[in-house]
């Protein structure tokens, strides 16, 4: 037997597993060693404790040997481990990436917290919408040239074209109006914003799709000097406190009188730069006192009931506020662009 041999065997061992067969090996039930060992009741009895002694005293070496091998690689298996999964606490982290919100949404919300400051209450309708809501009753009968204005997507009814009840993507948010209307009694004060839709070749100042606020008060004394009001308020809330307002006469069907409105520029105070045209003014809102006959046709009584109404876009406010050049940027979702205008609520 080469106990020598033996113990440079299990020194030399590579892995745990190895380690375990060559236990099994060496020091199982079959191995050699155990065999002797259950042989020493054979052996005459004057030979048998100088034979049990040594065999027992090898066996001690290879269980030694055996341990310590072990210990060994265990350390080594955790060094490798150690090195395998090293982290770099020394590494710069990697900084978390903040959402924010796109400037239509962001430029939405101030909007809306400005109005409902003045006691509107924000409601949103429906995109696709009946010629009846975006024209009808609002003033714009079927042959009435004002449907020029608004270049329409009509879209087909999934429930079966019915040509009396023609369906289009709505062209502004004013069908909310009516909407409103038909549901409520009076006072009633809504802020709308949403999502418009044009049939419109884009370039810089024009999108097919883009957002607008339509506002809508209705009492029993309001006038036009309230819609003054609540506009300027509106203004000085978004633009500065110094700022002017501007109203021009304009046609609308579902206002009388109908206006532009427009706000002093920023920028230039007044006196003519590139972001008013070199006028002085931008233009932010139509708006007007709600004609009778969209009273009458949603059930209103006009000798009773009157109030204004008013409607702008909402890119344009953004662009305003934040200088954006390119209307366009708005739907074209580039990341680079939306952090750079975004805003981190
Ligand atoms: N809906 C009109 C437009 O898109 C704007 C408007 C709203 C004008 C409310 C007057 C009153 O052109």
């Amino acid at each position: 037997m080469f106990v020598g041999s033996d113990v440079e065997e299990i020194a030399a061992t590579k892995t745990v597993e190895q380690l375990r067969e060559l236990r099994t090996k060496l020091l199982g039930k079959k191995s050699r060693l155990s065999q002797d060992l259950a042989g020493l009741t054979k052996l005459p009895p004057d030979q048998r404790r100088a034979e049990g002694e040594r065999l027992n005293r090898r066996k001690r070496e290879l269980e030694a040997a055996f341990d310590e091998r072990e210990r060994a690689l265990a350390v080594g298996q955790l060094d490798t481990a150690l090195e395998r999964e090293r982290v770099d606490v020394t590494l710069p982290g990697r900084p978390l990436r903040v959402g924010r919100h796109h400037p239509i949404t962001a430029t939405i919300r101030e909007l809306t917290r400005v109005f409902t400051g003045m006691g509107f209450e924000a409601v949103e309708g429906p995109e696709v919408e009946w010629d009846y809501y975006n024209f009808e009753v609002l003033n714009i009968p079927r042959d009435h040239p004002a449907r020029e204005k608004y270049a329409s997507l009509w879209v087909s009814n999934p429930l079966g074209d019915d040509p009396q009840r023609p369906m289009l993507l709505r062209t502004h948010t004013s069908p909310m109006q009516a909407r409103i209307m038909e549901r409520r009694k009076p006072p009633v004060r809504v802020i709308v914003p949403g999502r418009c839709f044009r049939y419109e070749a884009t370039d810089p100042t024009h999108e097919s799709i883009f957002f607008q606020f339509e506002g809508l008060a209705i009492d029993d004394r309001l006038t036009m000097a309230d819609l003054k009001g609540v506009l300027y308020s509106f203004a000085r809330q978004m633009f500065g406190g110094d700022r002017k307002i501007r109203f021009r006469n304009d046609y609308f069907p579902f206002v009388e009188p109908g206006a532009d409105v427009a706000v002093d520029c920023f920028v230039c105070d007044g006196k003519g730069c590139r972001t008013c045209g070199h006028s002085g003014w931008i233009e932010l809102l139509g708006a007007g006192m709600v004609h009778p006959n969209v009273l009458r046709a949603v059930g209103y009584d006009p000798d009773r009931y009157q109030g204004f109404a008013f409607g702008g876009g909402v890119e344009r406010l953004s662009q305003l506020r934040q200088g954006v050049p390119d209307l366009r940027a708005f739907q074209q979702n580039d990341v680079r662009w939306l952090s750079a205008f975004g805003q981190v609520s």
